[in-house]
């Protein structure tokens, strides 16, 4: 016999959460996590999957009738996305610009693809005349794209513009909606976008395990047609169709408590407004930015650009960023993470999303921020930034 390991009761520290995600959850989603368990077959599960569907539609603006929660994180809704669009042999036009836009080639390239690329720097969106001549050069099947570039807090604008270009070519257009879908702009049909994947950890405010994805027709119709099944069995749609289709049969043992998380967090999305939901966004973590920049830090995205979930600040002359990072979790209790890839060590990423999308959060953002540049040494003049957020607000 091994010895059982002595343990302790769970007592998680108690973080504001402004990374990159998971964000702050709303206590309304964290009580409808502590309600009773049913079946994931039982008759009110099947209505309660049916008025997720439904609060999906509406996130994504859409409305596909193929738009699930995959069970597992973004990353399982983007293999889901990725892995069933895309066939062996056929050629996926990957972004360069940001670490999720790498993810997504690989797995495509894992799905049996070949990759070919449309370039932009890390922390600059992809120009249409760049995708058009990509699209000339190279004839890809699939093109996936990131909206909303979490490692670099660039937005990519002109998404209809890029799904225009990619239905000229007779190709599906893939949009990774991970840090967008609730709290930025997002028009799935109005944008003609034919698989949009999100993850519930960012604007949905909800933590992570049932991921949204929607698929429109023509993508369903190349899923359907497919000569070999998918190489995930898991992730395999023709099959989950007969648990989040009309069947509701047996696919895998969903995560209901996940679903009943997404569920409320949809509902929160419904009655505050998508619109208004967009404005708050915008407005508060436009507090934040002018909060940093009076401080006298620089945001990495250009304004036409930037990114209100996600915002990348550079890192200030005097400090590393896991300095930064270190004392505002040790004395704050505060998460904000660093730059990953091509960003490793040059910028801070600072999230202001969902129900951390508050006046109130960022206000003390701004406070724990300075207090920490102040006692670190930053080249940086930290006072006033509360000020500017408060005028900006
Ligand atoms: C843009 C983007 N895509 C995909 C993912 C993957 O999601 P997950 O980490 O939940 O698997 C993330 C996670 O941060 C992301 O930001």
């Amino acid at each position: 016999m091994y010895d059982a390991p002595d343990v302790g009761e769970l007592v998680p520290p108690n973080r504001t959460l402004m990374g990159p995600g998971p964000s702050e959850v709303h206590p309304r989603v964290l009580r409808a996590m502590s309600t009773p368990l049913v079946g994931h077959l039982d008759p009110s599960f099947i209505d309660l999957m049916d008025e997720t569907q439904d609060l999906l539609r509406y996130a994504f603006q859409t409305d596909n009738e193929w738009t699930i929660p995959v069970s597992g994180t973004g990353s399982a809704s983007m293999e889901a996305a990725i892995g069933n669009l895309v066939e062996p042999g056929d050629t996926f036009l990957a972004p360069t610009n940001g670490y999720f836009g790498d993810r997504m080639a690989e797995m495509a390239r894992r799905a049996g693809g070949d990759v070919v690329y449309v370039d932009a720097p890390w922390g600059e969106p992809l120009a249409p005349d760049a995708v058009a001549a990509a699209f000339d050069e190279h004839q890809p099947d699939v093109f996936g794209f990131v909206h909303a570039e979490t490692s670099t807090g660039v937005r990519q604008p002109d998404v209809p513009e890029l799904t225009r270009i990619a239905h000229e070519h007779d190709a599906l257009a893939i949009v990774d909606c991970v840090t967008s879908l609730g709290g930025v702009e997002l028009r799935v049909d109005d944008w003609d976008v034919d698989v949009a994947y999100s993850g519930p950890q960012k604007c949905l405010s909800c933590p992570p395990g049932a991921s949204p994805l929607t698929l429109g027709d023509r993508a369903m119709e190349k899923v359907l047609d497919r000569e070999e099944p998918s190489r995930s069995w898991y992730l395999d749609l023709s099959l989950l169709e007969g648990y989040w289709g009309e069947d509701r049969s047996y696919h895998h043992t969903a995560p209901i408590t996940n679903v009943y998380a997404l569920r409320e967090a949809l509902r929160l999305v419904a009655e505050e407004g998508l619109e208004a939901r967009w404005d708050r966004h915008r407005r508060v973590a436009g507090g934040l930015k002018a909060g940093v920049e009076a401080m006298g830090m620089e945001m990495n995205a250009a304004e036409a650009f930037w990114l209100p979930s996600l915002n990348a600040v550079r890192v200030p002359g005097g400090v590393t960023d896991g300095d930064v990072i270190d004392y505002l979790l040790e004395e704050y209790d505060l998460e904000i993470a660093g730059g990953l890839g091509d960003l490793s060590g040059q910028i801070l990423r600072i999230g202001c999303m969902g129900h951390g999308a508050r006046e109130e959060t960022v206000s003390y953002l701004l406070v724990a921020l300075a207090g920490a540049l102040e006692s670190l040494g930053a080249d940086v003049d930290p006072s006033g930034g509360v000020e500017a957020a408060r005028h900006a607000f």
